[in-house]
């Protein structure tokens, strides 16, 4: 597969190599910031995006899937995509509605979309695909981790089929959900735990990491210069989450937590990550849907996880920048 190569810098050097691409299939919650995951993963020449998977989390699934399949026709996107769970494994459902809109992704307005999902379940999908495979494709979760854990455990035999996992979820830190929590984590406790004890290797990008990749005025303006449908598409969209995120979460703008996975994969020597031990708290308690990240290994317990503990921001937002610059 030639793809292009790319100087220390993220330059393009024009310059064509054979490399390869890291396939992925791409199990989001539409959402902002998923929707300029799909927006990345689909054109990156270093990413071969499989699938979509569409999971409930910042909305009901009858929202993200349809947000996802909006997305994808809006950008020339033609991949097969597929919807997953409705409701967490155990706990009631909730959404992120303060932050996400009615709609899960207000803001843009699309036009009719005649596009279908595929006839198959999202977790059949992906235990079908993993099956198949040789092994080399790497599950990206950037919603609650239901259709994940589900497949796991559908189907065991997957486990030693995933290459990788690389999710947006948890913190080493604070939580956004709850004092102690992070949405994606305390939407679906139980399948964040499932997941971090399958033994599949994991990497995690945390609200401690995510949160500083807060899309301001000056970064919008920036990416509108691209003067093209992905541009248009991440103006409408961030506007939209620079005030929910202000006003629900006090923070300058809105992140785009969920495209670190996918920057990662690209490049990541962009990140700076740890090892550690991460436990998923189920008890229910206060610190329900909550990631212990053993950052000092008191637990003595192998790590499980290659945490996200710092970025370069100026690496990463050229990254994107340059990504969408390859769309017309
Ligand atoms: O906490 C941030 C995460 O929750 C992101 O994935 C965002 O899209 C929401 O799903
Ligand atoms: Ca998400």
């Amino acid at each position: 597969m030639i793809v292009e190569c790319y100087t220390e810098n993220n330059n393009r050097t024009g310059k064509f190599k054979t490399m390869n691409r890291t396939k992925i299939i791409l199990d989001c919650d539409p959402g902002h910031d998923d929707a300029i995951a799909i927006m990345i993963a689909a054109k990156h020449p270093a990413i071969e995006l499989l699938g979509i998977t569409a999971v409930a989390g910042n909305q009901t699934l009858d929202k993200t899937l349809p947000n996802a399949l909006n997305v994808a026709e809006c950008l020339g996107i033609d991949v097969p995509i597929y919807g997953g769970m409705s409701l967490p494994m155990v706990r009631d459902q909730i959404v992120a509605e303060n932050i996400h809109g009615v709609s899960g992704m207000d803001g843009p307005v699309f036009p009719p979309n005649a596009r279908k999902a595929e006839p198959i379940h999202a977790v059949t999908y992906i235990i079908n695909t993993l099956l198949e495979s040789d092994g080399d494709i790497t599950l990206v979760p950037v919603g609650p981790l239901s259709n994940i854990a589900m497949a796991m455990r559908m189907e065991p035999r997957i486990l030693p089929k995933i290459k990788q996992i690389v999710l947006m979820g948890g913190s080493t830190g604070h939580g956004n959900a709850t004092a102690a929590a992070e949405f994606n984590f305390y939407a679906d406790p139980e399948a964040a735990s499932v997941v971090f004890r399958s033994g599949v290797p994991i990497v995690m990008m945390g609200l401690n990491l995510t949160d500083q990749t807060i899309c301001t005025p000056d970064i919008i303006e920036r990416i509108k210069k691209t003067d093209n449908k992905a541009g248009k598409l991440f103006g409408e969209l961030m506007r939209f989450t620079l005030e929910t995120q202000r006003i629900h979460n006090g923070l300058a703008a809105g992140p785009v937590h969920d495209v670190t996975c996918i920057a990662y994969l690209i490049d990541p020597s962009i990140f700076e990550m740890k090892e550690m031990y991460v436990q998923i708290d189920t008890a229910g308690s206060a610190g329900y849907g909550g990631s212990f990240c053993d950052s000092w290994g008191c637990s003595k317990k192998k790590a499980n996880a290659l945490v996200g503990v710092s970025i370069d921001l100026d690496r990463f937002w050229n990254l994107i920048e340059e990504t969408i610059r390859y769309y017309h």
